[in-house]
């Protein structure tokens, strides 16, 4: 038997992902400063700083993504930067982010730049954010700004992201801003990112016919409580609303809830790629008394690894099925726009990170057309609600947002050699994870007593 490696296709792309109001610092007024300001971010916490990349320190970041071997990175746009007040674009924004666009060519990093990563500015928000129908052509208009400015050194975009994350954690369970808790809003919000997106997407393709443009999912992985008779059927309820119904919208024009199914043509067939955004498992069980919690549960760990707080289990083996059921439901090639674990300590990342890959070369090897893979994240940053936490540090490297002082962790050295060989090797996976290689690949330990004959 030989040694084993997993390599990648040809101009796979290895990257990071990154979000704005997380890494930027100093945000203008959005709806995730005046959640901060409201105290409603984990020991009242402010973004404040964050990782300075406004104050220019993503050149040096995108340096340390550049000494990773990394060809892509994916960041997003602040709306609330460039559009500071109705209709008043900001030139010098948006000339910061052309700038910031360069200084990846530069070092043969490729962009995705994301268009709504969880935050608005605060005009929208006071108009009633995303559930005013009046935010879709707002969006739209920004969004024509943005590409105008950008697009000669962009030609991959992704429209929103997350957005039945931002529906639900905004409008179901009140955990981000403006922390509403109505099933009715939940769903206008959903319909208006549908819309928003399909605004978006037409818009970029007549300014840039050629752009492939896309829109990031997150997708959670379920599983059934006991018995799985019962709980099946709740399950189904959660998979449905959260994973399925805004992919199928995207594709057929028809957003289907248990209460309510719209019809937006204007949605159809509006992806040009799949972004795969992939964390956790969940156990599903029915509990009449918790819809609003979507009846989940961290799931009990026996494969995976137990997560944080209320999140669900670390089972990177479940981005196979999540691969293999959104080229399914879209047909489409797809990226991993984000997957990574909160572990302030990288005990667990580096074996997570193996696993993920594992999982993500398994699906391509299944013919499922997954072109990159950007792991969230390139510097611990602002983790949203929970702020600054130590249970959520998410970064290649640490990043103190007061001192502005990097750590690089083992698991950059070893994201780094995976970059660099375009593989995972069974080499790799010793040295970072001792004791791991004979369960995560059989048969590495036996070396190839046979010489293969030399071309
Ligand atoms: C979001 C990121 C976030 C990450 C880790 C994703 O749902 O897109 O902004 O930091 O999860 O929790």
């Amino acid at each position: 038997m030989v040694d084993f490696s997993m390599v990648f296709p040809a101009g796979f792309l290895w990257g990071t992902a990154t979000a704005a109001h997380q890494v930027e610092g100093g945000s203008p007024p959005n709806n995730w400063t005046r959640w901060e300001e409201a105290g409603r971010v984990f020991r009242q916490q402010r973004a404040g700083l964050a990782c300075d990349w406004w104050g220019g320190r993503y050149a040096e970041d995108f340096e340390r993504a550049a000494e990773l071997h990394n060809n892509a990175h994916r960041f997003s746009v602040e709306w609330s930067r460039v559009e500071p007040e109705p209709g008043r674009y900001d030139d010098a924004a948006l000339q910061h982010y052309a700038d910031m666009v360069s200084a990846l060519h530069a070092r043969g990093l490729a962009p995705l730049i994301t268009l709504h990563h969880f935050s608005n500015p605060l005009w929208i928000e006071d108009q009633g954010g995303w559930t005013n129908p009046a935010t879709i052509g707002h969006f739209e208009r920004f969004v024509q700004r943005v590409v105008e400015a950008l697009g000669g050194g962009v030609s991959t975009w992704c429209t929103i992201n997350e957005p039945m994350v931002y529906a639900t954690q905004g409008y179901l369970f009140g955990y981000f801003p403006p922390g509403a808790r109505s099933f009715g809003q939940t769903i206008r919000v959903a319909e208006n990112l549908l819309r928003a997106h399909a605004a978006a997407y037409h818009a970029i393709k007549a300014l840039q016919p050629d752009a492939q443009v896309g829109l990031a999912k997150h997708q959670i992985a379920l599983k059934p409580g006991f018995p799985a008779l019962v709980h099946r059927r709740a399950l189904n309820i959660v998979d449905n609303f959260f994973n399925r119904a805004f992919v199928h919208a995207l594709t057929t024009g028809t957003l289907r809830f248990p209460s309510r199914t719209v019809s937006v043509p204007e949605a159809r067939d509006t992806l040009d790629w799949i972004g795969l955004n992939y964390y956790y498992r969940f156990r599903v069980t029915f509990n009449l008394l918790a819809p609003r919690q979507l009846f989940l549960r961290q799931a009990r760990p026996r494969d995976g690894i137990p997560g944080p707080g209320d999140t669900g289990e670390i089972w990177p083996e479940g981005l196979f099925g999540e691969i293999k059921r959104l080229f399914e439901m879209t047909g489409k090639p797809l990226y991993i726009t984000e997957n990574g674990v909160p572990d302030i300590d990288d005990s667990i990342r580096p074996l997570a990170l193996i696993r993920s890959l594992r999982s993500v070369w398994q699906a391509i090897n299944h013919n499922y057309p997954v072109r990159g893979y950007f792991f969230w994240s390139l510097v611990d940053n602002f983790e949203w609600a929970e702020g600054y936490d130590p249970r959520f540090r998410f970064g290649l490297y640490g990043c103190d947002a007061e001192t502005q002082q990097r750590v690089k962790r083992r698991s950059a050295d070893l994201y780094g050699e995976i970059g660099a060989a375009n593989a995972l090797t069974a080499e790799m996976v010793r040295r970072y994870v001792p004791g791991q290689a004979e369960a995560l690949f059989p048969g590495v330990k036996v070396k190839s007593s046979v010489e293969l004959p030399q071309p």
